[in-house]
């Protein structure tokens, strides 16, 4: 979106130039997933889809924001905020919890827009919600401090949304870095920005079917999580290595189902930690393995994949030029992420989308990301 673009569409709005303009961008997540409520590792990547706000403060304690996308209004009172329904949830949700912290919030008048689709798998909520923090950071005069917003847009989500989802996609929206993947212990939030290998594309495949993230069985897996964690005698199934997992699993008897997802999130973790290694010495070959064996355990194990995630990554995994591929974020439909060598990239969404066609009966989006960074002033 051309900053200027947005500066008009504000002028047209509310008769004035903007004072600030704010982005806060997707995410697609490499490797690493169901982990980051178990304690463990991921490793997602901000994409170059994201929510931009264009604001300007206000003398009093109102928040009106035009959704450019949705063509709605919504307007609220920071000193009385109530629950309703619909998008302006998660900006009422992120005041609610600054306020609650004690940070002091002044009013803005503002335009937002955004080209993450929703419910894909890559983050919309997470993008709205830290690019509304940052607005608040910007507009309010306080500190950038990305962990920090990140874990009050995750608490937003959890108190004021509802749903019970880890710290990733915040951790992604807020603190990546141009050009990197983000390897992040979700214990601690220590990160490393990881660059990405040379020559190989980040290739997104929308499957262009949905599913809620509320009504699915996200928390459902949470809680079969958390029993395994309480079977193994751990604070989170982060604490299980593979080994110590095979040992217990033999001597004695856990239920069958909740065998399975924590047997995905052991060996889950260790894929990771194994990513971060290989891509650091640039092998992608066995980058791509890994993002194979993480969609036949997220397929098999933790049950989150569909039919048409799972037909889009065996169409990519087919091509000769794919290193690997695998279903990305909660799963139940959305996006598919493959790793594609570069100069076969046109080549490969063509043949990838003709076949997913043949296969499955639906249209793909298919197209490429670029690693981009995280939430950011970009005017004012
Ligand atoms: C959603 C949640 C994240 C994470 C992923 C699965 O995107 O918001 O916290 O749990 O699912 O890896």
């Amino acid at each position: 979106m051309e900053t200027q673009t947005l500066e008009q569409l504000y002028a047209s709005h509310f008769n004035a130039k903007p004072q600030f303009i704010v982005r806060a961008p997707g995410r697609v997540n490499l490797i690493g997933e169901h982990t980051d409520y178990n304690d463990g590792f991921v490793l997602p990547m901000a994409i170059d889809r994201a929510v931009w706000i264009a604001l300007s403060p206000r003398a009093d304690s109102q928040i009106r924001i035009h959704s450019l996308d949705l063509e709605v209004d919504s307007a609220f009172d920071l000193d009385s905020l109530t629950k309703g329904e619909g998008w302006a949830e998660y900006p009422k949700a992120i005041a609610n919890q600054l306020l609650k912290r004690g940070y002091k919030l002044i009013g803005f008048d503002a335009v937002m827009t955004g080209d993450v689709p929703r419910g894909a798998g890559l983050s919309s909520s997470a993008a709205v919600e830290l690019a509304i923090a940052r607005a608040f950071a910007v507009i309010s005069g306080f500190a950038w401090d990305a962990p920090k917003m990140a874990r009050i847009a995750q608490k937003a989500e959890n108190e004021w949304v509802g749903v019970n989802v880890g710290i990733m996609d915040q951790m992604a929206s807020a603190a990546c870095k141009k050009g990197n993947a983000l390897f992040l212990d979700c214990r601690s939030l220590e990160i490393q920005h990881a660059p990405l290998p040379k020559g190989v594309s980040v290739v997104i495949l929308d499957t262009s079917t949905r599913r809620g993230l509320v009504d699915s069985a996200y928390n459902e897996r949470r809680n079969q999580c958390e029993e395994a964690a309480r079977w193994f005698g751990v604070k989170a199934l982060r604490d299980v290595s593979v080994d110590e997992f095979e040992g217990k699993i033999k001597r004695e008897k856990l239920d069958e189902i909740v065998l399975k997802r924590a047997r995905h999130i052991v060996t889950e973790n260790a894929r990771v930690l194994e990513a971060v290694q290989v891509m650091k010495a640039g092998n992608v070959k066995r980058l791509g393995e890994l993002f194979n064996a993480s969609h036949n355990s997220l397929r098999d194990d933790f049950e989150v994949t569909n039919e048409a995630l799972n037909q889009i990554v065996e169409c990519a995994q087919e091509q000769s030029s794919c290193y690997g591929a695998r279903m990305t974020g909660a799963g139940f439909g959305g996006c598919a992420v493959a790793l594609v060598k570069e100069e076969n990239t046109q080549e490969f969404t063509n043949t990838v989308s003709a076949a997913y066609r043949q296969r499955s009966g639906l249209d793909a989006s298919i197209y490429v990301c670029q690693a981009s960074e995280g939430a950011s002033v970009i005017q004012g």
